[in-house]
């Protein structure tokens, strides 16, 4: 029997990616989304990659009807829903400055809906999608999970939230197991160039902006800094394939059906560091373009450099991101290249 999964977002930047690798790994994915920041075309793109359906609803995860008739579906289907991956949410730290409500609306309101129709399905496992951005300013490098969380903003708050409300929802219930995913910095896209990121407007990260540089629509990147305490100066990150964090995830929902019951939290990164000046020599050497770029003062906000200590989830995961810097520019701009303007 196939075993089901609910995955809230699944038709955004890093679900999207992920709806793949269940689909490889003989998953039921079942795709909540209410499409603020995709559309449904993408799930037709991961259709026509995968020679699968995808089971979909348009919907919010704050509606708890919604929610519901999800997990009705999949028992009468006879494929009940072992986990939830909940990638729903807001996530640009900016406009969370601008707009904190929406963001604790979307993503801790949003956590509390889900979790309570969990209850109500008697649904006891979830994947939750946190953010190395939950540690703050590094104390000391790498980060590894027992770092002291001090979120700088309030999308990293909320993030922090989510952790906080699963460790007292698991503590509650002994059969409840939460496994929290903290991502560093996903780039790239599935080797395919059929699915991709697909930002609106001016890109806030630094590798769609290098992508949509490459391909004329933006004249320059600007760089935020030189004057960091880094090789370069430029800041540093450990960016890792949106494909090998993909995959994460279906190690996560395997070790939360396998493990004993209990709130976890895994890094997700390579444990290698990148400056931005080093992912522009990668990209430029890899794909052959020319970025044009502008050093600029400081972005407000942002670390030096961080990077992961991936060592718990390469141990208890059995996950380990296996691509690399070149892998990640080659498949990011085949999909650049293929989709200049994304799923429009
Ligand atoms: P994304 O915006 O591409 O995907 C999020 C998806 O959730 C979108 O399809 C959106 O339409 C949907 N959504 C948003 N609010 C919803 C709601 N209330 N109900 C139903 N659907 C809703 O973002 P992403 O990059 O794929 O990120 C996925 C998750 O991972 C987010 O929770 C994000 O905070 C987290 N994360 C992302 C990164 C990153 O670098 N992309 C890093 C750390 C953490
Ligand atoms: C940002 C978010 C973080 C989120 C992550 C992935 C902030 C402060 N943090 O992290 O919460 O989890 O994205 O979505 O926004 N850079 C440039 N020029 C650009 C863009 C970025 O020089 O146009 C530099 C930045 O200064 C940084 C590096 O590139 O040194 C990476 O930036 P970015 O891709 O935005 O990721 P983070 O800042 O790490």
């Amino acid at each position: 029997m196939k075993t089901s999964v609910l995955v809230t977002g699944g038709a955004g930047y890093i679900g999207s990616h992920t709806l793949v690798e269940f689909l490889a790994a003989g998953y039921h994915p079942i795709v909540l989304d209410n499409f603020c920041n995709s559309s449904p075309g993408v799930l037709r793109r991961v259709e026509a990659l995968t020679g699968r359906s995808v089971t979909w609803r348009e919907g919010d995860v704050r509606d708890a009807s919604v929610l519901d008739a999800l997990f009705s579906l999949a028992r009468e289907q006879g494929a009940p829903v072992e986990c939830v991956v909940h990638f729903a949410g807001l996530k640009a730290v900016g406009e969370s400055v601008a707009k904190p409500l929406d963001y604790y609306d979307n993503n801790v309101y949003g956590s509390i809906v889900l979790l309570q129709a969990m209850e109500r399905a008697q649904v006891r496992r979830i994947v939750f999608s946190s953010s190395a951005t939950v540690y703050g300013e590094p104390r000391s490098l790498p980060y590894t999970e027992d770092h002291p969380l001090a979120p700088t903003n309030p999308y990293g708050r909320t993030k922090a939230m989510v952790e906080a409300m699963l460790a007292d929802w698991c503590a509650a219930d002994p059969g409840r197991t939460a496994v929290n995913l903290r991502y560093f910095n996903p780039i790239g896209a599935h080797a395919s160039g059929q699915i991709g990121e697909s930002p609106r407007g001016t890109p806030n990260n630094l590798f769609p902006y290098i992508t949509q540089v490459a391909i004329g629509k933006r004249e320059k990147l600007l760089v935020f800094g030189n004057d960091y305490p880094t090789p370069d100066g430029t800041g540093v990150r450990d960016y890792l394939h949106v494909s090998d964090l993909a995959d994460g995830h279906v190690k996560a929902v395997e070790y939360a059906r396998r493990a004993r019951p209990g709130c976890f939290a895994f890094n997700l990164g390579t444990g290698r560091g990148t400056s931005v000046l080093e992912l522009v020599k990668a990209f430029e050497s890899t794909t052959g373009r020319t970025v044009p770029y502008e050093i600029l003062g400081r972005r407000p906000g942002d670390v030096a450099q961080m990077w992961a200590d991936p060592s718990a989830a390469n141990e208890l995961l059995g996950w380990r991101a296996s691509r690399s810097i070149e892998d990640m520019c080659r498949d990011g701009w085949r999909w650049q290249s293929q989709n200049p303007d994304g799923y429009v």
